[in-house]
């Protein structure tokens, strides 16, 4: 565990705009989760490398007590952050996990696994999020990985003006994040703003990037960005990061950006190649029972 506070300030000359905000869709998955899935199919171009972002949040232990029984994945990473509540994550390589309060799940998934996600909690609130996050073509089918992280081994900073920020992924004010990838170089950071404060983050502009707030109100190049709301941000060649605003109110975001991928992106529910041929080798696969092979 580390937290840094930071009396340099970070500095942005040309922040990004706001493309486009982005209300998302209310759907259900695994045995009956209800969730919002506000990073949709028909995003995964512009916002590639990142495939999915799903929003999760109830009271009600009908909306999420189901959880997500065994199902496989291959070709991608899934990263699991969970801000209230505790869930059960089993899987076929042998791994197993409980996710609770602040921390975060890393799975890549490479080749295959099968795996389940439960709740262990009969009421009371669970909220959270999921990410899916692409692989390179050469990675697609690499050995899988998986790291639990608790909240208390989650790097932090703290801003001079007192904005605090998680670092799941990337580097934000010279604080390097839980994980690094290469390939993808993502950035995923967990942003509590108290209200009138400011939060810079440099980007690189070929990087693809978006901000989803999650409680209060933010503004961005002028731009209201309201609770549950994703905002695209626009990339401009010569833009370099992203400036955000908490003008009324404590303000919570998530701000992710990655270097897109380019490479063809062939999905199946939860199988994403680049190929529909691999599409149907992964189908043939899970079917034969070799999700989980090697992995041990
Ligand atoms: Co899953």
């Amino acid at each position: 565990m580390s937290t840094t506070t930071l009396d340099k300030p970070t500095t942005v000359t040309l922040p990004r705009p706001v493309e486009r905000i982005v209300a998302g869709q209310a759907t259900s998955d695994g045995a009956g989760v209800k969730l919002t899935r506000v990073l949709t199919h028909d995003l995964q171009r512009r916002l590639d490398p990142f495939l999915m972002l799903d929003a999760f949040g109830s009271d009600k232990a009908d909306d999420y007590i189901a959880g997500f029984p065994d199902h496989p994945h291959r070709g991608f990473e899934t990263i699991s952050y969970m801000i209230a509540g505790r869930m059960r994550h089993r899987d076929s390589a042998g791994h197993e996990g409980l996710l609770e309060n602040g921390g975060v799940q890393w799975m890549t998934a490479g080749r295959g696994v099968i795996h389940s996600e439960i709740p262990e909690q009969e009421e009371g609130r669970m909220e959270g999020f999921q990410l899916w996050l692409n692989l390179p073509a050469r990675d697609k089918m690499r050995t899988p990985w998986y790291r639990d992280f608790s909240a208390a081994e989650l790097p932090r900073l703290t801003t001079a003006e007192g904005v605090a920020v998680t670092v799941i992924a990337g580097d934000s004010h010279g604080v390097a994040g839980a994980v690094t990838r290469d390939g993808t170089e993502p950035l995923y950071l967990d942003v509590h703003m108290p209200a009138g404060t400011r939060f810079v983050q440099p980007l690189p502009a070929s990087h693809n990037a978006f901000v989803y707030v999650y409680r209060g109100a933010a503004t961005i190049g002028g731009q209201p960005v309201p609770v549950q709301r994703m905002a695209i941000l626009k990339n401009d060649a010569a833009a370099d990061g992203v400036v955000i605003e908490a003008t009324h109110e404590d303000t919570r975001l998530l701000l992710i950006a990655g270097r897109p991928l380019r490479e063809p992106i062939a999905q199946h529910g939860p199988f994403v190649m680049n190929t529909h041929e691999e599409i149907f080798q992964a189908v043939r696969d899970f079917q034969a029972g070799r999700f989980g092979e090697g992995a041990h």
